[in-house]
């Protein structure tokens, strides 16, 4: 997993909970990396799997709950160190539709490291999108705070219905319809 993932998280935790819960989080966790991270750097996804769950530990926060808090700020960092992605990209829906054959595969020419998931995208209609996110990593979580975080972008909004399609977490279908 990318570094810029890790950076992202520890900095939101530190702005929404304080320092001295980064510094818990990273002391419980057993991270090869011992906790330090460079945004151009690749680590196991294991390590955010940890912290997410240590995070949930110290605050009583439900994980998925988490997972989609960070996602949407994930998705506001991903705007600022990659602006020029998501030119031409003007709305929600499009980059729903951009980030399986375009966007991701921008990722993995930058990165031939990074693990990325799988989405099958399709438009049932023009307020109904229908995304299947399939990923070892299993984090649909995390996806659903990323679709927040673009409709949030696109001053958008919509409502996500959530089908697990595996019980292992590893294949998800979102239904994203617009509300207006
Ligand atoms: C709504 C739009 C998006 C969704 C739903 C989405 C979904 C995801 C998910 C769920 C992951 C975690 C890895 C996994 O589950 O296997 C991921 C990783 C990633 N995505 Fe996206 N993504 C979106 C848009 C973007 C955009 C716009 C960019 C950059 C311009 C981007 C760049 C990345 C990067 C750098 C990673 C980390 C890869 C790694 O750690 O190796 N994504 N994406």
């Amino acid at each position: 997993m990318k570094g810029i993932v890790f950076t992202e998280f520890l900095e939101m935790v530190e702005d929404k909970f304080g320092y001295a819960v980064v510094d818990d989080i990273i002391s419980k966790s057993e991270l090869p990396s011992n906790g330090s991270y460079t945004a151009v750097g690749t680590y196991s996804s294991h390590e955010m799997i940890q912290l997410v769950h240590n995070l949930h530990i110290n605050s009583g926060i439900p994980l998925n709950v988490l997972y989609e808090v960070f996602g949407e700020y994930l998705f506001g960092s991903l705007n600022k160190a990659y602006g020029q992605m998501f030119n031409g990209i003007t709305n929600a829906f499009d980059m729903f539709l951009a980030i399986e054959e375009n966007i991701h595969v921008q990722v993995k020419k930058l990165y031939p490291d990074a693990e990325l998931p799988h989405f099958e995208v399709s438009l049932i209609d023009e307020n109904n999108l229908k995304m299947i996110y399939s990923s070892e990593r299993k984090m649909g979580d995390l996806a659903v705070g990323l679709i927040k975080g673009c409709l949030a972008h696109y001053k958008e909004q919509a409502t996500i219905s959530k089908n697990q399609l595996s019980e292992d977490g590893k294949n998800v279908e979102f239904i994203i319809t617009k509300t207006k």
